[in-house]
């Protein structure tokens, strides 16, 4: 579906010093999505201007506009208008929306910024979105530059459409909630939306918006109709053709927020000017923001320090690969997306409206690894939040809402209450200090436990809900979503949650002695013996392993059936957890490589279902090759990355890492096919059996950068933190000649490089640290030190 013409050069490069990619066209094939955070204040920003703003939750207090699905697309966002005062024509620096375009254009995402560089009409402007550490507001830079040898008079605009916070009851209500709504003008130059409708769930916590300059405003408007006009958009806005703003304020109405300013500058002169949207408690804090806002240095102050946080976070981790694409991921842009994952859960992207997702169980947990080994203190402290969902008997709510004090959803799936011992070890793994297993935290139906506890009490839970085959009962899902078609009379079992449980009870056989408990070991050890025994023999099925016991007691996942006849995660976690005997592990994802994988990436089963097990209520609907059909799901193809590392087969790891680097998918798709961003991970992508193949859905947002973080760095590179120090264990392409590696580790840097001049795939000979030859391959913690050199010869 590649068109000829097109050339991704054309529209994006990477400028991997700046931590950056940066786009020549506006045109992309969809918003490729910035997410610009202090962790309390958000923006989502596109490449070409759209996005919205919102403090902490994007259902109950979402502060701008973005219409999802609409045409025309990416609208609406923070938008400047520059406009030549005499001849009235105006322009946007981020090329959208207005209809005079700039003649010259470029935009670039960085760590937490997004920047525009345009210019018309003898006029060029700089415009920097971020959101800085010291107050919660979107910090819209602008630099002006008069290019032309005549005196410019400028009209400066800064437009945003105010959204009314909840989002649904936005659909719902908006026309008896808008009359609840008020925009102000503030003394000090400044709007002020005030949100105060009746019902809303958190009033006391909900903040007023401000919207100001640091320059005298000419005029303003707080009402979206008074600005924009009738049958008009942001494209052509009445008050910018008709004379500027009008003065408006809304007491009752559709809100906005729109600033202008007058500008005069000399040939060759240069002005700045800020616009600063953001949220504050009270009057009072409005003005203490302000004040703040309109100090000097306070942008570049917040600029450096922004910065400063990614180049620090960045730092922990940092590797030299024979392989360009790979290194720009995992130094870059694959710890963002984990970071932005970590915080905004599956909650708001361009494909997710963020209107009931709010923190997954499973998700956040998975989550969770990719940020442990850059800010370990931060992992802890979500996983205290995820087991305040877990109930006394061990299991969890499946999504909860802590901003928005909704009820949680609590569907009780075979698998989210088991994620958190993972989370759990990694974080003692990372950290050495095993006393964060007596940390107390409370249960969601009362009483409270050790993290030990909790964790123990998520095994038992399974433990007492074994199916009538001996596997766990699937309840209402398992990881895959969809399985609740196949056992909806609850006697459904999954093979997976079996390998799941597995992995889990390796850890917790590890974590019961850190915990002062060392007696539980024997039983951990004998219910992963028994759930091993089962997946190597009901749970095989001649060529792979089954995925499911349906309530009918029939296997899914099985040659017998016409359709989902094999199905990726049973193969891949049959591996992961140790349990498939080694012959069986081998064939099993030989069957994967044979059956499942393409060139865009391996299938999640095969084939696509699309009347199975009845044609009357297939097992999903999604189409064939589509979502949680047949298509590659990301997320799914990192365990088969560790597995074949596992295995120790470098190569085919590699590929199938490569194959979904989303620059290299998108190439070898055709960017058009693609769609989305070649610099973060998707969701999934439409599988052959689909007539888009190659199609990218669910960009940012997916667990995809969590596990891929974790395949790559701990798998192929071979770093992982163990309980007893670092162990290194790379399993590489053998053609590679080597790597290195920088990683904080326990207070200390290890610098390490690895020699592959026997050209294998895995096997250390011989590791030296500072010189000294270790025994084994686990490097213990250097308290003392603060960085070793770390020689390791394959
Ligand atoms: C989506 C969900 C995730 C689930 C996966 C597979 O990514 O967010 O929770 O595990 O689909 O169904």
């Amino acid at each position: 579906m590649r068109y000829e013409h097109e050339t991704p050069e054309d529209y994006y490069s990477f400028r991997d010093e700046a931590k950056e990619v940066e786009f020549k066209r506006h045109d992309m094939p969809t918003p490729w999505m910035n997410y610009l955070s202090n962790g309390t204040f958000h923006t989502m920003l596109s490449h070409a201007g759209g996005g919205v703003a919102f403090y902490k939750s994007p259902q109950i207090w979402r502060i701008t506009r973005y219409r999802f699905f609409h045409l025309p697309t990416d609208r609406s966002g923070p938008y400047i208008y520059v406009q030549d005062a005499e001849s009235g024509s105006y322009w946007c620096p981020t090329y959208e929306p207005a209809l005079n375009k700039p003649q010259a254009w470029t935009s670039a995402h960085g760590m937490g910024y997004t920047r525009f560089e345009a210019c018309s009409e003898g006029v060029s402007a700089k415009t920097l979105y971020f959101v800085g550490p010291f107050e919660n507001s979107l910090i819209w830079n602008l630099t002006l530059t008069n290019n032309s040898s005549v005196v410019k008079t400028l009209n400066v605009y800064a437009y945003a459409e105010f959204g009314m916070m909840e989002f649904m009851r936005e659909l719902q209500w908006q026309c008896y909630n808008k009359h609840q709504v008020s925009v102000m003008y503030h003394g000090q130059e400044a709007l002020v939306y005030k949100y105060g409708v009746e019902n809303q769930p958190k009033p006391e916590e909900t903040p007023l918006v401000y919207f100001m300059a640091d320059r005298p405003l000419h005029s303003y408007d707080g009402d979206r109709d008074a600005f924009i006009g009738s049958y008009r958009s942001e494209s052509n806005p009445a008050a910018i053709e008709q004379g500027g703003c009008t003065g408006s304020t809304l007491l009752g109405g559709d809100p906005c927020g729109a600033l202008q300013v007058k500008l005069t500058l000399q040939p060759g002169e240069t002005r700045t000017v800020n616009f600063f949207l953001g949220t504050a408690m009270s009057e009072a804090e409005i003005e203490a923001a302000m004040a703040c806002s309109r100090e000097k240095d306070f942008v570049a102050r917040s600029f450096q320090a922004l910065s400063g946080s990614w180049d620090g976070y960045l730092e922990a981790w940092n590797c030299e690969l024979p392989d360009p694409d790979a290194q720009r991921m995992i130094n870059i842009w694959n710890p963002y997306q984990a970071q932005r994952n970590f915080l905004f859960s599956r909650n708001i992207s361009f494909y997710a409206t963020g209107t009931f997702r709010g923190v997954g169980y499973r998700d956040t947990a998975q989550d969770a690894l990719a940020v442990v080994p850059f800010d370990a203190e931060a992992a802890k402290d979500k996983v205290r939040l995820l087991l305040g969902q877990q109930y006394r008997d061990g299991h969890v709510n499946h999504y909860f809402f802590p901003h928005e004090g909704w009820e949680p959803v609590t569907s009780i799936h075979s698998d989210d209450h088991l994620w958190t011992a993972l989370s759990v070890w990694d974080i003692l793994a990372e950290t050495g200090d095993a006393s964060f297993l007596q940390d107390r935290i409370p249960f969601y139906d009362g009483g409270e436990a050790t993290v030990y506890e909790h964790l123990k009490r998520a095994i038992d839970f399974t433990a007492s809900r074994l199916g009538p085959n001996g596997f766990p009962l699937m309840l209402r899902s398992d990881w895959n979503d969809q399985l609740f078609r196949v056992c909806r009379q609850g006697k459904g079992e999954s093979i997976w949650t079996a390998m799941q449980l597995g992995m889990v009870l390796l850890r917790m056989q590890e974590l019961a002695p850190l915990a002062g408990h060392p007696e539980d070991t024997a039983g951990y050890t004998a219910m992963y013996e028994e759930q091993q025994r089962l997946v190597n023999s009901l749970g095989w099925d001649g060529k792979w392993f089954r995925r499911a016991v349906m309530d009918d007691g029939r296997f899914l996942g099985t040659a017998e059936h016409e359709e989902a006849q094999i199905w990726l995660n049973a193969q891949t976690w049959a591996t992961l957890s140790g349990m498939a005997e080694p012959s069986k592990a081998l064939q099993a994802m030989d069957s994967v490589r044979d059956i499942l994988d393409t060139e865009l990436g391996i299938k999640k089963l095969h084939p696509s279902i699309t009347v199975f097990p009845d044609p009357a209520d297939p097992l999903t609907n999604y189409n064939k090759g589509t979502g949680e059909n047949g298509a590659v799901f990301c997320h799914a193809n990192t365990w088969a990355i560790i597995a074949e590392c596992m295995l120790g087969r470098g190569d085919l790891a590699y590929k199938y890492y490569r194959q979904l680097l989303p620059n290299v998918a998108m190439e070898q798709a055709g960017l058009s096919r693609y769609k989305a961003e070649p610099y973060v991970y998707a969701s999934n992508l439409f599988g052959p059996e689909s007539d888009k193949f190659g199609l990218a859905n669910v960009s940012w947002l997916t667990g995809t950068a969590a596990w891929m973080y974790v395949a790559v760095t701990q798998y192929i590179l071979g770093i992982k933190p163990v309980l007893e120090g670092l162990s290194i264990d790379p399993c590489i392409p053998a053609e590679w000649p080597g790597f290195s590696v920088t990683r904080r580790f326990r207070g200390c840097r290890y610098e390490i490089k690895v020699n592959n001049s026997s050209r294998s795939s895995k096997g250390v000979q011989e590791i030296r640290v500072d010189g000294q030859k270790l025994e084994g391959n686990v490097i213990p913690a250097y308290a003392g030190k603060v960085s070793v050199q770390v020689e390791v010869i394959m």
